[in-house]
């Protein structure tokens, strides 16, 4: 790949933790690209003349604002048509929005669209990283893997297991649950940009020997991933407690079989104990705070304030279909909600702290940190230029902006995925072919 040489204005995020990141606005950067890293970062004036840069294309990005690409930490693959089912709390909600989509994964086509629909909609919205949350058909996954490799992002994802509490449909057993999971990772783990990632469902739906099962394929597969569920809603957590009554709570039904260690994203955790916030910090796992599905479903407000003064990592998750779409900007203005809504309980967020959420701490709860998150040099170059159409009110609102902090806080709170203009992941343009959409344009009138 020949060189690439990005004129900018860049807003990045690289220090924390949430409550005190700070912003690096760059007015007039160049950033020179080799082989998808960035090799320098300096005021254009400087960079631009260096002999380095000689052979480079230029492109010149100024009539955008550049950020580091998003990382989802929490996104469903099977729930992308599931998302918009309103007014359910959790359970309702899984038996009668979510669980129907996911059975209708047993159809590899049905589930192969899926999954050309999910990355188009990561990619759209501006993401280049995510934790993906699978489906419980190891053909799904196989399919979803593929569509994946072919999208160039970045992709952690598993086989979703359980066996109760669910529908008979999507129940597996822990043999079969590690003898399925054990061929899919060594198909697709470490292959190009993905990696795998073992997805017991929540304890609600699962076993011990389920959760024994998981901890097996955790330890043979290495430098896998672990993801699941934990304190969402009140009465999950209380079917939990009685479900398992020997285990000191929710976290201990995962961490007593050694599923909970740096390696490990624990999505919600709306309802935690002091003492599961203790150990979630010493384990050094992440926590994948999820605002707007847990506003639709009624969860709750997280209580970010408590997980950061007990030290526990906090990165962002789209949950989709929980969650009400793939931007990870209506996710940060959602946990700035919910941390306004806390009042004295809260943690208040600048726009800095939420961009550091959306990017750098996304980046190490997957264990990406040294390659991406923010746009420093030895940097993968993965990033998403912001360029609200003329006339909008955001583009109306950043000519007036006052600093680089209110612009950054405008694109939040007015960002969406149209204004997603240019999509990278080291150093590949999104925008080519690969992304774009396969699904032919139908009128809504032929919906339902
Ligand atoms: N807990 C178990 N499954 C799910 C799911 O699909 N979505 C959410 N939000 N919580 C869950
Ligand atoms: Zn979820």
């Amino acid at each position: 790949m020949s060189a690439a040489l990005y004129r900018a204005r860049v807003f990045d995020a690289p220090t924390g933790p949430v409550g005190e990141a700070a912003l690096r606005a760059s007015d007039d950067v160049g950033l020179l690209v080799r082989d998808g890293i960035i090799t320098r970062r300096g005021p254009w004036a400087e960079v631009s003349r260096e002999p380095g840069s000689r052979d480079a294309v230029v492109h010149d990005l100024r009539d955008g604002i550049l950020l580091p690409g998003f990382v989802d930490t929490h996104v469903h693959f099977p729930q992308v048509r599931a998302i918009g089912g309103l007014g359910r709390p959790l359970l309702e909600w899984l038996d009668t929005c979510a669980l129907p989509e996911e059975a209708r994964m047993a159809d590899r086509a049905y589930a192969s669209a899926v999954a050309q629909e999910l990355v188009h909609g990561l990619a759209s919205a501006g993401t280049t990283s995510a934790l993906v949350f699978g489906a419980h058909f190891s053909d799904a996954m196989d399919v979803f893997f593929e569509t994946a490799a072919g999208s160039g992002l970045r992709i952690t994802a598993g086989l979703v297991v359980g066996d109760r509490g669910l529908r008979d449909d999507l129940h597996t057993d822990p043999a079969t649950a590690y003898a399925e999971g054990l061929a899919l990772a060594q198909r697709w783990h470490g292959r190009g940009r993905l990696r795998y990632a073992v997805t017991p469902r929540f304890s609600l739906a699962t076993s011990d020997e389920m959760l024994a099962s998981s901890a097996g394929l955790l330890s043979d597969v290495d430098g896998a991933w672990f993801t699941t569920h934990i304190n969402e809603n009140t009465r999950e957590v209380a079917t939990v407690a009685r479900l398992f009554p020997d285990a000191r709570d929710y976290l201990d039904t995962y961490d007593r079989h050694g599923l909970i260690t740096e390696r490990s994203v624990l999505a919600h955790d709306v309802q935690p104990t002091d003492g599961e916030l203790a150990r979630l910090a010493a384990s050094g796992a992440s926590v994948a705070h999820c605002p707007t599905s847990n506003a639709s479903l009624g969860s709750g407000l997280f209580p970010m304030r408590r997980h950061v003064e007990a030290g526990v990592h906090v990165a962002l998750g789209s949950d989709v279909g929980g969650g009400t779409g793939f931007s990870l900007l209506k996710e940060g203005l959602q946990a700035y909600f919910a941390q306004q809504l806390l009042g004295d309980a809260g943690l208040p967020l600048t726009s800095a702290d939420l961009l550091h959420l959306a990017t750098t701490a996304g980046a190490r709860a997957l264990g990406l940190a040294e390659v991406v998150g923010h746009l420093s040099e030895g940097m993968a170059y993965d990033a998403v230029l912001l360029r609200p159409p003329a006339g909008s009110t955001l583009e109306t609102v950043l000519r007036h902006a006052n600093d680089a902090e209110d612009a950054l806080a405008k694109l939040f709170v007015l960002g969406t995925p149209a204004d997603v203009d240019r999509v990278w992941v080291a150093g590949e343009d999104m925008n080519d072919t690969r992304l774009t959409s396969t699904t032919p344009k139908v009128p809504l009138t032929t919906l339902h």
